[in-house]
C-alpha cells in the first residue's frame, strides 16, 4: 500500500473534526469545469448582446420527413457556425400528451452516448396516433387536444403551448449549443518524458501540440475565443484526457408562465428551488448533478450529492408542466426568475443526446402519471420495511446484535429490522463475515427472525483484488470490471477495502452472475451465499461510485464501460444499475420470488422501481434535519418516494432533544432508519434517559399505529406516481401561499398534515392550514378551522408534541396495540378516526395484503373504502366497502383487478380482525343511537364539542364507539342517530 493512499483512508476512518465542513476543495465549481466555465460564458455573451443575441441554429425545412401515420417527424438542423456539421432532430408525442424532442450529431467523427433513456424508461412509450404534424414555411406544428406543439425553423424553436398560452419553451435565448466531434488541431508530434501524476499510474506519454489559431475567430462571438479544456482537463493532482475532445450539451429551458419550480434532486436545498442566476441568485454556482460522496455536505447548497434525477417540475396557480431529460452525464443547472410569474433555466451537459420529455400536466398529478408512464412507479417494498430500522457504525458482533435486539425487547420498543455496516465483512470483503466477530451469520439472523425480524447487511460495489474473495475472482475472469482509460485490463482504485474494482453493470455479462452470489444455497457453477437466509436484505452503499483516490472521490471520467462508452457518459446512471441488480437478486433468490428490500445510496431516474435511499451523510445539527425533510419531498415528487434521512444525524453526537425531536421527523419519513458514524457514542433509543427514553418509546409506537396509513399511501403511489409525503403545491396547487412550504406535508391521501419541528429549544410553532376546512388535532381533537385563502394557526410544540392534524372529511385507520415488530401487528385489531368535514362526511381507506410476497398482484388482498355520509339530518352512516369487488377485469388506478375475489387466501388469513374502535370527530350532536345496521345498539360515549359543520373552534365533539364488532374483510355500516 503507498502511504499517501493509507493515509486517506485512514484520514476518512478517524474522527471527525470538531468543526464539520465540506471539504469543497474536493468538488468542482462550475468554473472549474471546462464544459460548465463554456456553458456559462455562453450565457454571459448571450446576456451582454441582448436582443443582438441569435442562435446559429435553424431547422432545414427542406429535409423534415413526417411519418406516414403522420405522428413522428425528423428533420435536420443546421449551425451557421459549422454549416458542413449536421444535426438530427426528431419529435413525437405519446399517447399521454408527452413530448419527446431529441436531437444528435449525425454522421459525425464520433458518436454521442443516445442509452440513457433506455436504462430510465420502462419501456418504448407509445405514440399518439392522433396527432398530425402540418409544415408551414416558418414552422412545423402538431395540435393535440388543448395543446400545441410549435417548431420554429430559425432559430430553432420549440414551444409547447396550451391553450395558446406558451407552457414550455426550448432555445427561446439561444443558448442551445451542441458541441460536435471534432479533430484535435496537432502541428507536430514529438515524444517526451512525461510526468505522470503517480495516482494516475500514467506511462510515457505521447503529447500532441495544438498549433495556435492566430487568425481571428469568426466563432468567438458564439463559443468564446479559446479551446477552453476542449482536449485535456486538469483538477487538483487529476488529468482527464478527454480523447472526445468537447461534446457539451447546452439548452435553455423556459416556463413563462410558470413563478416556482421544484425537482433535480439530490440537493440539501428548499423545495422551491431557489435562483442561481439572474438578479442576486441565492447561490451562485449552478444545481449540479453528478453523483458524488461528499463528506460532510452543507445544509444549503447546489453541490451535488448522491443521486441525480434530472427530472423539474415547474408551477404556477394555473399549471403544472414539468420536464425530464435522460441524461447520464454531469449536468449543470441555473435557475433564473425573469419576473416572480416566469423561469429560465439553462442546463449544460458534459456528453450525450439531448433527449427531453415535456411533460404536459397541467395538474402535478398528471405530472406524476406522466413521468410514472415513462420511468415507471415507486416499488411497494414488502410490508416490514416500514417499520423501524436500527444501525450504526457499526455493530461489532453477532453477540452485539443479540444485545440490542434484547434491550429493544426489555424496553417494549418496536423495531423490525437490525443492520449491519462494513465491518462485519472480512477485509471489507462483502458476503464474508468476520469469523471471529461474526462466527454464526445464520444461527444470529434466525434468532433476529424470530421474532418477524430481519437483517439489512451492506454490500458495496468496490471488490477487493485479491483473488481469495470470489466476488472479485470470478467477476476478474468473466471479465466483467471496470477498465482503465486505456480500455485493457481492470481499473483499480481505492476504497474500504483498499485496492479495488468494480464490476461493469453495464455489460449484460455481469448480471446473472451477480445474481447468482445472492443465493442462499449452494451451486455448482459458483459461488453464492449460503451463510446468509432469506432474512437478510441488503443496502448498497457508495454506489456514486465513491473511489478514495480518484477525482472528485469518483472514477476517472475516461474510464472505459461495456460497448466502448467513457465513464463521463454514464457516470449518473452507474450507481442506479448495481441496486437495481442486487434488487432483482434478492428477489429472485428464492423460486417464488419474494419483495426485496435494498437501500441505495446512489440514484437515477428509475430507480424508485427497485428500492429505497437516503440522504447520506448528513450532520447531527439542526439545520441538517430541517434540510432532510426538504430533501425527502424533492426526492419524492423525482419519483423516489421510499426515502428518509439518518434520524440523529450520520455524525456527531446529539443531545437527548435533538434525538427526541429526530426521531419526530424520521416516523414522518417513508423510510424510517437510525444511523450513526464508527466514532460517535451509542445512542439506541434505550439509552436514553427518562423522559426521553419514554418520549421515543411513544414516537415508534406512533409510527407502528400508523403503519395501515403508511402502507396504503404507498400502494396507492406504486400505482399512480404520486408521492407518499405531498407538499403543499401538489396538494393545494391553485393556492400560491403554500408553493414555498417545505416544513409541512401530507401523507398519501390520508389527510394526515404533519408539521414536525426542527429547532432548538421550541414550545409552540404555526401551522398553514390552506382551506376552509377544519383540521383536527391529532392527538387532544381540537379542532382548528381553516379560511378559504389560507390561514396560520399557532399550536403548542412542547418536546412531547408533535403538530399533527386531521384533515376534516378524512378516515384514519390505524392498528394500536403496542407489538414488538410489524409482522406481530397482522392479525391485530383496527381503530377508525373518522374526522367529519364541514359538510359531515368524510371518506377513508385501507389496503393490506401479505406484504411479502407477490400474490397481491393475482388478487390476493383486501382493499377497503371507509365512508361517512350524513343521511338527512338526523343520522350519519358510517360505511364499508370492497374498493376491489365487482368489478373483475376492470382497472382501478391502474390495477388489473382480474383474479380478484373477495374471498382471497389473504382475506381468509385475516378474516376474523376486526374494527375494535371508531373515533367520530365533529359530530353536531349527541346521538340518540348507534348502532350496526340490522343490529343491536353498541357501547359508545360522547363528550360534547365543536360540530364540524359550524363555525366554531376549540376541543371537537367526540363519539367513541367501542368494539363494534365488524370485520375488515366484511361490508358493513354503521348508523348513528342523532
Ligand atoms: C458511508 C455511508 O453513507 C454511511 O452510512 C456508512 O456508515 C459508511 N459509508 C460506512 O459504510
Amino acid at each position: 500500500m503507498q502511504p499517501w493512499t493509507l493515509l486517506g483512508v485512514l484520514s476518512l476512518l478517524i474522527a471527525v473534526p470538531d468543526a464539520l465542513a465540506v471539504k469543497s476543495h474536493d468538488f468542482k465549481t462550475c468554473s472549474q469545469a471546462g464544459f460548465c466555465r463554456r456553458g456559462r460564458a455562453l450565457s454571459a455573451r448571450a446576456a451582454d448582446a441582448k436582443s443582438a443575441w441569435k442562435s446559429p441554429y435553424s431547422l432545414d425545412a427542406s429535409s423534415i420527413a413526417i411519418t406516414p401515420n403522420k405522428a413522428v417527424f425528423t428533420a435536420g438542423v443546421k449551425s451557421t457556425l459549422y454549416p458542413d456539421i449536421k444535426f438530427g432532430l426528431e419529435l413525437r408525442v405519446h399517447e399521454d400528451g408527452v413530448v419527446r424532442v431529441r436531437m444528435d450529431e449525425v454522421d459525425g467523427l464520433r458518436k454521442r452516448y443516445d442509452e440513457a433513456a433506455a436504462w430510465a424508461l420502462i419501456a418504448e412509450p407509445r405514440i399518439s396516433q392522433d396527432i398530425a404534424w402540418t409544415a408551414g414555411k416558418k414552422d412545423i406544428r402538431a395540435k393535440y387536444g388543448n395543446n400545441e406543439v410549435v417548431v420554429a425553423f430559425e432559430p430553432l424553436k420549440i414551444t409547447l403551448l396550451r391553450g395558446g398560452k406558451e407552457q414550455v419553451v426550448l432555445n427561446g435565448q439561444g443558448l442551445l449549443h451542441m458541441e460536435h466531434f471534432r479533430a484535435k488541431a496537432v502541428a507536430e508530434t514529438k515524444t517526451e518524458e512525461a510526468d505522470p501524476a503517480p495516482e494516475q499510474g500514467a506511462e510515457d506519454a505521447e503529447e500532441q501540440v495544438v498549433m495556435e489559431v492566430k487568425e481571428p475567430n469568426p466563432r468567438a462571438w458564439f463559443e468564446g475565443d479559446s479551446e477552453d479544456d476542449w482536449w485535456e482537463e486538469r483538477f487538483s493532482t487529476w488529468t482527464d484526457t478527454k480523447p472526445k475532445g468537447p461534446e457539451s450539451l447546452s439548452i435553455d429551458i423556459s416556463f413563462p408562465s410558470h413563478g416556482t419550480i421544484y425537482g433535480i434532486p439530490q440537493h440539501a436545498t428548499r423545495l422551491a428551488l431557489p435562483t442561481t442566476a439572474g438578479d442576486a441568485p441565492t447561490f451562485t454556482d449552478p444545481y449540479r448533478l453528478y453523483n458524488a460522496d461528499v463528506f460532510e455536505y452543507l445544509a444549503s447548497s447546489p453541490m451535488s450529492l448522491y443521486g441525480s434525477i434530472p427530472v423539474l417540475h415547474a408551477h404556477s396557480a394555473d399549471s403544472t408542466v414539468g420536464i425530464f431529460h435522460a441524461m447520464g452525464s454531469e449536468t449543470w443547472i441555473d435557475v433564473a426568475h425573469a419576473s416572480n410569474k416566469s423561469t429560465q433555466t439553462h442546463w449544460i451537459s458534459e456528453s450525450g443526446i439531448l433527449d427531453l420529455f415535456l411533460m404536459p400536466g397541467p395538474t402535478p398529478a398528471d405530472i406524476f402519471a406522466q413521468y410514472a408512464g415513462l420511468t415507471g412507479t415507486p416499488v411497494l417494498p414488502p410490508h416490514w420495511s416500514l417499520g423501524y430500522h436500527q444501525c450504526r457504525w457499526n455493530y461489532i458482533s453477532s453477540d452485539d446484535v443479540r444485545t440490542v435486539q434484547k434491550r429493544f425487547d426489555e424496553e417494549d420498543m418496536p423495531v423490525d429490522v437490525f443492520w449491519l455496516d462494513i465491518e462485519y465483512a472480512e477485509d471489507h470483503k462483502y458476503f464474508m463475515w468476520d469469523q471471529k466477530n461474526f462466527p454464526d451469520p445464520v444461527d444470529m439472523t434466525n434468532d433476529v427472525a424470530a421474532l418477524g425480524r430481519k437483517m439489512v447487511v451492506i454490500v458495496d460495489p468496490h471488490l477487493k483484488r485479491t483473488d481469495n474473495y470470489p466476488a472479485f475472482k470470478e467477476a476478474s475472469d468473466r471479465k466483467v470490471l471496470v477498465k482503465p482509460p486505456s480500455g485493457e485490463g481492470e481499473y483499480e482504485g481505492w476504497c474500504w477495502s483498499g485496492s479495488s474494482s468494480w464490476i461493469d453493470f453495464f455489460d449484460p455479462n455481469s448480471w446473472d452472475w451477480w445474481m447468482s452470489l445472492f443465493k442462499t444455497t449452494a451451486s455448482k457453477t459458483g459461488w453464492t451465499w449460503t451463510s446468509s437466509t432469506t432474512d437478510i436484505h441488503i443496502w448498497n452503499d457508495m454506489n456514486e461510485p465513491s473511489v478514495f483516490n480518484g477525482p472528485e472521490i469518483s472514477m476517472p471520467r475516461d474510464n472505459i464501460h461495456y460497448g466502448g462508452w467513457e465513464h463521463r457518459d454514464v457516470h449518473n446512471i452507474n450507481g442506479m444499475l448495481f441496486s437495481n441488480l442486487t434488487s432483482k437478486a434478492v428477489q429472485h433468490r428464492t423460486d417464488q420470488p419474494t419483495r426485496p428490500f435494498v437501500l441505495t445510496r446512489s440514484f437515477f431516474a428509475g430507480s424508485q422501481r427497485f428500492g429505497a435511499m437516503w440522504t447520506g451523510d448528513n450532520l447531527g445539527t439542526w439545520e441538517h434535519m430541517a434540510v432532510g425533510i426538504q430533501m425527502v419531498l424533492a426526492n419524492g415528487i423525482a419519483g423516489m418516494s421510499f426515502a428518509g434521512s439518518d434520524v440523529g444525524g450520520f455524525f456527531g453526537n446529539p443531545e437527548p432533544e435533538m434525538l427526541v425531536r429526530w426521531y419526530q421527523v424520521g416516523i414522518f419519513n417513508p423510510f424510517l432508519r437510525a444511523h450513526a458514524h464508527i466514532d460517535t457514542k451509542r445512542r439506541e433509543p434505550f439509552l436514553l434517559e427518562q423522559p426521553y427514553k419514554g418520549m421515543v418509546k411513544d414516537i415508534l409506537r406512533l409510527r407502528y399505529t400508523m403503519l395501515p396509513v403508511w402502507y396504503t399511501a404507498f400502494r396507492e403511489t406504486s400505482v399512480t406516481g404520486v408521492p407518499v409525503l405531498r407538499p403543499h403545491y401538489v396538494m393545494f396547487p391553485k393556492d400560491p401561499k403554500g408553493f414555498d412550504l417545505d416544513d409541512q406535508y401530507f401523507i398519501g391521501a390520508s389527510g394526515l398534515l404533519v408539521k414536525p419541528i426542527t429547532t432548538k429549544g421550541a414550545t409552540e410553532t404555526t401551522v398553514y392550514l390552506p382551506e376552509d376546512e377544519v383540521y383536527y388535532d391529532y392527538f387532544t381533537h381540537h379542532a382548528h378551522r381553516g379560511a378559504a385563502k389560507g390561514k396560520e394557526i399557532s399550536v403548542q410544540a412542547a418536546l412531547h408534541q408533535i403538530p399533527l392534524f386531521v384533515r376534516g372529511g378524512s378516515i384514519v385507520p390505524t392498528r394500536e396495540r403496542p407489538r414488538r415488530s410489524s409482522p406481530l401487528m397482522k392479525q391485530d385489531p383496527f381503530t377508525l378516526r373518522v374526522a367529519l368535514n364541514t359538510k359531515g362526511s368524510a371518506k377513508g381507506e385501507v389496503y393490506l395484503d401479505d406484504g411479502v410476497s407477490y400474490k397481491h398482484e393475482e388478487g390476493q388482498f383486501v382493499w377497503r373504502a371507509f365512508t361517512a355520509e350524513a343521511v338527512g339530518k338526523k343520522s350519519v352512516r358510517l360505511s364499508s366497502t370492497d374498493l376491489a369487488a365487482g368489478r373483475p377485469g376492470e382497472a382501478v388506478d391502474g390495477v388489473a383487478l382480474t383474479g380478484y375475489k373477495a374471498a382471497n387466501g389473504f382475506a381468509e388469513s385475516v378474516r376474523d380482525v376486526r374494527v375494535e374502535k371508531v373515533v367520530v370527530l365533529g359530530l353536531s350532536g349527541k346521538p340518540a343511537s348507534v348502532k350496526v345496521e340490522g343490529g343491536g345498539e353498541l357501547v359508545w360515549e360522547y363528550t360534547a364539542g365543536v360540530a364540524a359543520g359550524g363555525k366554531g373552534e376549540g376541543a371537537a365533539s367526540v363519539l367513541t364507539i367501542k368494539d363494534p364488532k365488524v370485520r375488515i374483510v366484511e361490508g358493513w355500516a354503521i348508523v348513528i342517530q342523532l
